[in-house]
C-alpha cells in the first residue's frame, strides 16, 4: 500500500514540468496518497528539504506555467557529489544519505523527472532498493526509447517562431540569417524547427557538415533570384573533419555532462559571409527554448506522462520510465533507458553508460527535408 510518494525534477527545466506535478498530485490525492516536492532536486533529496505539494493550494493554477514551483538540480551526481574538505574539492557518494533521507520519510516511491543523466541515476536509486519512476524529460527529445519527452514540442515552438521572424528580415535586407538552437548533441529541434519554419539549411550535429554544399546552396538560392537564405544551426554541429564548440565547463558532479555547447552559429555565419558575399547574422536563441509557458501539445502529454507515473506505482511497476512508444503511452525499464542495452544508432553521450537517442538518417523527417530540398550540409 502506497502512502507518500516524493517527485524530483534533475536538470534544465522544460516546458511541461508543472503539469506533470500537477498530474501525479492529483493522481495521487485521488488515491489517498500524500504527494511531497523536494526543492531543488537532488539537493533537496540530500538536505531532506521538501514541501508537501497539495491539490487545493500548491499545485493548482500551475497548469500553464513555466519552470518548475519546487526547482531542479543542475548537474547534480549524488553519486560523484562535490564537497569542499579542509577546503579542497573532493567528490563523495552521498546516495546513501539519500536512500537514508527517502526510508525516514517513509517515501514509497520516487518520481524522477529528467533527462538520460537523471534517469540514470534513478537506476542507480533502484539498485540501492529505492522504488523509482522517471518521467522523460528535455527540450532536445534525446532520451532513449520513448518517441517523444516533455518540452519538446514547446521549444520546437519558439525556434520555429524566431525562424518565422528571421525570414522577413531576411528577406527585406537580402540577408542569410542563421539561428543556432539547442539540443546537445541531437539534431531534433533543428530538423523539426528547419521543416517548420521553411529553413533552407539545417546543420545537426548527427551529419558533420561541408561548407561547400552549404555554399553551393545559397549559390543556387541566388541563381534563382532569392538573394536571402534562413539556416538552423545545432548548438552541437559541426564541419566534416572539425570539432564541436564548446563555450564553458561547467561546475558540478562528475559522471554527467559539464561541457557548455555554443558558437556554432557565429561560426556558420561568418563562414557563409566570407563566402558568399552575402551579410550574415547569427541569433543564438538559448534559453527562450525552455522558458514560458507549455504548448498544449506539451501539457497534454506531460499530464499523460505524470498520470500514467502514478498509475505505474499504484500498480507496484516500478524501477521504469513511463514512454510513448508508436504514440501509446507505456513504460519501459530504466536499465533500458540508460544501462548497455544500447539502441541502434545511439551514441555516447559524455555521460558514463548512457544510451542518447540522436536523430537516424534513414528517420522520415530526413527524408522529408531532402524531398523538400532543405540542404543538411551532405
Ligand atoms: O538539455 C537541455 C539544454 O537546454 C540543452 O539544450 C543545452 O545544451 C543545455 O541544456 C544548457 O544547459 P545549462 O542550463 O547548464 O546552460
Amino acid at each position: 500500500m502506497l502512502k507518500k510518494v516524493g517527485i524530483l525534477i534533475n536538470g534544465g527545466d522544460a516546458p511541461g514540468l508543472n503539469a506533470v506535478i500537477r498530474a501525479i498530485t492529483r493522481t495521487a490525492e485521488r488515491n489517498n496518497i500524500e504527494c511531497y516536492g523536494f526543492i531543488d532536486g537532488f539537493n533537496g533529496l540530500l538536505k531532506n528539504h521538501y514541501v508537501r505539494l497539495d491539490n487545493q493550494m500548491i499545485t493548482s493554477g500551475i497548469l500553464h506555467k513555466g519552470g518548475a514551483i519546487i526547482g531542479s538540480s543542475l548537474n547534480a551526481n549524488v553519486f560523484n557529489y562535490k564537497v569542499i574538505e579542509d577546503g579542497k574539492e573532493v567528490y563523495k557518494d552521498l546516495s546513501e544519505k539519500c536512500v537514508q533521507n527517502l526510508k525516514e520519510d517513509g517515501i514509497d516511491c520516487l518520481f524522477t523527472l529528467g533527462g538520460d543523466s537523471t534517469q540514470k541515476s534513478a537506476r542507480d536509486f533502484s539498485l540501492r532498493g529505492i522504488n523509482v519512476i522517471g518521467v522523460p524529460k528535455t527540450i532536445d527529445n534525446d532520451v532513449a526509447c520513448t518517441d517523444v519527452t516533455f518540452g519538446f514540442n514547446t521549444a520546437v515552438s519558439v525556434a520555429t517562431d524566431a525562424l518565422d521572424r528571421l525570414h522577413t528580415t531576411a528577406e527585406t535586407h537580402n540577408r542569410i540569417m542563421v539561428l543556432e538552437v539547442m539540443g546537445r548533441y541531437a539534431g531534433w529541434i533543428t530538423l523539426e524547427s528547419a521543416i517548420a519554419g521553411g529553413a533552407d539549411v539545417a546543420l545537426l550535429p548527427e551529419i558533420p557538415y561541408d561548407m561547400d554544399k552549404v555554399v553551393e546552396k545559397i549559390q543556387a538560392r541566388q541563381k534563382a533570384g532569392k538573394n536571402f537564405s534562413v539556416v538552423v544551426v545545432s548548438e552541437g554541429a559541426f564541419p566534416k573533419g572539425g570539432s564541436i564548440s564548446i563555450k564553458d565547463t561547467r561546475e558540478g558532479g562528475k559522471g554527467v555532462i559539464n561541457i557548455q555547447l555554443g558558437g556554432s552559429g557565429d561560426i556558420v555565419a561568418k563562414e557563409l559571409e566570407k563566402r558568399t558575399g552575402l551579410v550574415a547574422r547569427n541569433t543564438t536563441l538559448g534559453y527562450m527554448q525552455r522558458g514560458g509557458t507549455p504548448s498544449a501539445t506539451d501539457r497534454i502529454l506531460s499530464t499523460k506522462y505524470g498520470a500514467k507515473a502514478m498509475e505505474l506505482a499504484l500498480e507496484g511497476k516500478f524501477n521504469v520510465l513511463t514512454v510513448l512508444k508508436n504514440g501509446k503511452l507505456d513504460y519501459v525499464s530504466l536499465e533500458d533507458v540508460v544501462g548497455n542495452n544500447k539502441e541502434i544508432g545511439a551514441v555516447e553521450g559524455g555521460t558514463e553508460d548512457s544510451n542518447m537517442k540522436v536523430v537516424k538518417l534513414d528517420d522520415d523527417l530526413i527524408k522529408t527535408a531532402r524531398d523538400i530540398g532543405i540542404c543538411l550540409g551532405d
